[in-house]
This record gives C-alpha cells, sequence and structure tokens, in this order.
C-alpha cells in the first residue's frame, strides 16, 4: 500500500443530515490538524450540501479537504426515511459498496495528493466500508452518532429477541427491562429502540441492526460524539467490544473552537437544508428564556393530526415559541402546504414558524426556554451543551433511549415518549418554562459546564481527540 506522511483520512457517513453533520465537524476538526481529507457523501446529498456551503472559501480554509460523492441506488424523489428506510439500507449494500470500491480504486490510481486513505473513518451503519478497506489493507474506524446508552441496548437486540422481550406488543409499556447490565434500572419496555416496535423478529430493519451491530466491532476502534462526563459506565461497557474507544463529543462544540478566529462562513453548518435566519433577529425582540423552541430533526414525519395537536397545545400553553415545521415533514399530503400557510397565519401573536433553523445558534440564544425536541443525539447534545431544558417526544431509532436518560438519568427535563396530545404539550410546556424551571434549569446549567470543560485544553473530549489523532498519525508512519 502507497504510504505519505501526511495522513488522509476518508469519511464516509451514512447518508442522512444527523449522520453527516458529526461526520463533518470531527473531518474539519482533522484537516485543521492537517491532515488530507476526503468527504463521500452520496450524490443525492452532495449537491444539497454545497448548495449551502461557501465552496471556495471553504476551500481556501481547508485545502487538503475534497469532497466526492458515490450513488445510493435511489431516484431523487424516493422518501428514503421512515417506513421505506429498509430500501436506502438495502441500496447502500447494493449500489453504494461496489461504488465505494471504484473510488477506492481510483484513489489508488490517482498521482495527485489524494491517494489512498491512510484510514477510513466509516459510519457504523455503513459496515460494508469495512470489507472494502480489508481488500485495500486499510484500516478502518467506526463512527457511530447514537449515544453510548442507547448503542449499548443495540447491542443486546439478540438477548432481547431470545428472551422474548423483542417485539413487544402495544402493552405493560411499563414493563421494566431487565436483561441489559447498567440499565436495569432505567429502561422499560417503552424506552427501547425504536426498531424494537416492529411485529415480528424477524423484520428486515431490525435483523439488519442485528447484523450490522456485530459487524462494526471489527473495526480498530469506534468514535463517539459523547462525552465521558455524562456517559461514563456505557462507555466502559463498550470496551468489551473495542480495543480503542475515543468519546470526543460534542463535536459540535468542538468543532466551534476552531472558528472562534475566523469568520464562521469559512467553515461548514453540514446543512442539506437552506437556514432561515430570521429567527435569530425574532428572537432578539423576545424577553430572557421566553421562548420554546419546537423542531424534530430531520428525517421523523408527522401526521396532520399529530401537528395540530402540537400546535393546539402550544397555542394553549401561553408562552412564546419557534417551531421547525420542515416542508417534507408529512408524506402524501398535497394539502400540506395550506396548513402550512394556515398554521403561520395563526401563529403570528405568538410565534414564528421556520422550514429549517439554525439549531445550534436558536439554542444558544438568551431567549431560549426551553426545547420540544425528538430526541436524535444531536440536537439532544446541542441542548445540553447549551443550557437548554428538553420536552421530549421520541419517535424512532435511538431516540426512545435517549429521551429516557434526560428524564431519568441527566433530569433535564420531561420524557412525553408515546403520548401525543395537547393537554399534555400545553401542561408540560408550563411545567418546564414556568414551574419546575429552577429544578431542571440547575441540572441542565451543570451538565453544559461538565459538556463545556470536556472539550477545554485538558478536557476529556479533548484528550481523546488528541489520541485519535495520534493513532491516525502512527498508521501513517
Ligand atoms: C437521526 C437520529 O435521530 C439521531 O439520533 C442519530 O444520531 C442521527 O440520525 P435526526 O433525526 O436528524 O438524526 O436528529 P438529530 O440527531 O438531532 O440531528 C439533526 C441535526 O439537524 C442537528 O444537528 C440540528 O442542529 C440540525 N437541525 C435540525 C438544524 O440545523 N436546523 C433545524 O431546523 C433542525
Amino acid at each position: 500500500m502507497e504510504q505519505t506522511h501526511v495522513p488522509h483520512v476518508l469519511f464516509l457517513p451514512f447518508p442522512a443530515q444527523g449522520h453527516i453533520k458529526p461526520m463533518l465537524n470531527l473531518a474539519e476538526l482533522l484537516s485543521h490538524e492537517g491532515f488530507q481529507v476526503t468527504f463521500v457523501n452520496s450524490d443525492h446529498n452532495h449537491d444539497r450540501l454545497l448548495h449551502n456551503i461557501d465552496i471556495s472559501s471553504f476551500y481556501n480554509r481547508f485545502p487538503k479537504f475534497q469532497f466526492r460523492s458515490i450513488p445510493d441506488g435511489l431516484t431523487p424523489d424516493h422518501p428514503r426515511f421512515g417506513l421505506y428506510v429498509i430500501d436506502l439500507l438495502c441500496s447502500t449494500r447494493a449500489v453504494s459498496k461496489p461504488a465505494f470500491r471504484e473510488l477506492l480504486i481510483s484513489l489508488k490510481e490517482e498521482k495527485g495528493p489524494f491517494q489512498l486513505p491512510t484510514c477510513i473513518i466509516a459510519d457504523g451503519i455503513m459496515c460494508f466500508a469495512i470489507d472494502v478497506a480489508e481488500e485495500f489493507e486499510i484500516p478502518t474506524i467506526t463512527f457511530r452518532t447514537f449515544s453510548a446508552h442507547c448503542l449499548w441496548t443495540y447491542f443486546h437486540l439478540s438477548k432481547l429477541i431470545e428472551e422474548g422481550e423483542v417485539p413487544f406488543p402495544d402493552e405493560n409499556l411499563e414493563k421494566p427491562i431487565s436483561c441489559i447490565p447498567g440499565l436495569e434500572n432505567v429502561l422499560r419496555r417503552r424506552d427501547l429502540p425504536g426498531i424494537c416496535r416492529f411485529e415480528k423478529a424477524d423484520d428486515p430493519v431490525l435483523q439488519f441492526f442485528v447484523k450490522e451491530t456485530s459487524a462494526f466491532t471489527r473495526a480498530s476502534g469506534l468514535i463517539l460524539n459523547t462525552f465521558n462526563e455524562i456517559e461514563a459506565p456505557m462507555i466502559t461497557r463498550l470496551g468489551s467490544f473495542f480495543n480503542k474507544i475515543y468519546p470526543i463529543g460534542p463535536l459540535h462544540a468542538l468543532k466551534s473552537r476552531i472558528n472562534d478566529n475566523s469568520s464562521s462562513s469559512t467553515s461548514s453548518n453540514g446543512n442539506l437544508w437552506k437556514e432561515d435566519k430570521k429567527c435569530l433577529k425574532w428572537l432578539d425582540s423576545q424577553p430572557s428564556k421566553s421562548v420554546l423552541y419546537v423542531s424534530f430533526g430531520s428525517v421523523i414525519k408527522l401526521t396532520r393530526e399529530q401537528i395540530l395537536e402540537f400546535w393546539h397545545g402550544l397555542i394553549n400553553c401561553g408562552n412564546s415559541f419557534l417551531w421547525v415545521l420542515r416542508s417534507d415533514l408529512i408524506v402524501g399530503d398535497a394539502s400540506f402546504g395550506h396548513l402550512l400557510m394556515k398554521l403561520e397565519r395563526d401563529t403570528k401573536e405568538r410565534g414564528l414558524i421556520v422550514s429549517w433553523a439554525p439549531q445550534e445558534h436558536v439554542l444558544l440564544h438568551p431567549a431560549i426556554g426551553g426545547f420540544f425536541t425528538h430526541s436524535g443525539w444531536n440536537s439532544t447534545l446541542e441542548s445540553i451543551v447549551a443550557g437548554v431544558p428538553m420536552i421530549c417526544w421520541p419517535k424512532t431509532g435511538d431516540q426512545q433511549v435517549n429521551s429516557r436518560c434526560v428524564s431519568d438519568v441527566w433530569n433535564i427535563g420531561f420524557d412525553m415518549k408515546d403520548i401525543c396530545d395537547r393537554s399534555m404539550v400545553e401542561k408540560l410546556v408550563r411545567e418546564l418554562m414556568d414551574n419546575r424551571r429552577d429544578q431542571f434549569m440547575a441540572s441542565s446549567d451543570k451538565l453544559s459546564r461538565l459538556a463545556c470543560d470536556s472539550i477545554k485544553e485538558g478536557g476529556s473530549s479533548c484528550i481523546n481527540l488528541e489520541k485519535l489523532i495520534q493513532d491516525i498519525k502512527s498508521m501513517s508512519s
């Protein structure tokens, strides 16, 4: 294998916003360290991402960085997520895998600076990258975008199925789950990951994750977007599967350190949607900690009924709110545009609706007093760093585990779980923003301090990032 002294790291995220963003943050940090970086998106996301970056100033800032892309095998209008995620999971194996091999062959033949990578950092649900990397004798480090609590739960999917805990009927949802060491007093049925709710144990999505979770232990290390101070016991337990674990989060906060002395426009924000920045101006006019920020991430879909329940709950609680309603939030409802216009009109007195917000900035704005979230791991970390307490309404994937931790492990908010009705929304918003505000603010402030300390010089995540950098350097020497 050809080796260069400057390490070249190739990143392969799963083609979804919540995966691209933290991996791109790490890619920029490594590029800032002088590494060469190749960042591989799906063709579908490549154009969307580059549309939101000032690419010439980005390459000026990171001259050793290149974006490349490979197909994900689906047509541009395919919905890709929700009920259709299995199509994406299968087509990445069938189409992206051979395309990835072709990409490595082309890098091998290249004469310029971007030759075969020293190391591949592949998403934990793109394990085909490990097979292909082995063909080229390139080491792979896996990057899992979940919390350590959730990842540890995923490692017990087979056991949960064997013991008849999964799949579970829609009853006795309070039943404690006792077969996951370390989480015996934390998880109930309703807190298990979304994939445990399929009707059959042989559901292809559930089986995909059972196999993928065991496959990615073949990687030479595990990168987690978390920090020791919040998840040490789970990180330690994951050590039974990986020799090397690098908890280097919260990555968005770590990356913001390299932006301090430069214009933020030269860095990416990793967004696939265009941010509507007018909401920051609107927030400037709101009193301190008075606004509830509402956003359900980039993937989940809602029904018209769910949107209306949330909207009535938000209107009835009396607080101001800023709500992100993505244009693709409802599938196959041609009248969503009309509903949106009506909600925007009827909300004017009390709040603002946008299609995509600059979320990290919004959460750090002094006017924000709470976050109504789907508990995606990036959103959870961004809220923790900003010290903003949460109301959680998890829907899928890792979100059910994260929301349980928010309420019962870290005590920084409420977990609404499966309930979606206006009176519950109203009650919890009042509790979060008024009645129990001081209690939640105390624990949120404490956790925010720990998160911020972890990324300072000498902090745990900073030290772990340095270890990762040294380990990759040693691969190229
Ligand atoms: C999903 C999973 O839910 C998540 O837990 C997993 O780790 C990755 O895949 P997603 O549902 O999109 O991700 O949620 P989340 O992890 O919260 O990521 C969303 C990202 O989009 C966040 O970084 C957030 O800041 C950003 N965002 C969201 C915006 O910038 N603006 C918005 O308006 C909404």
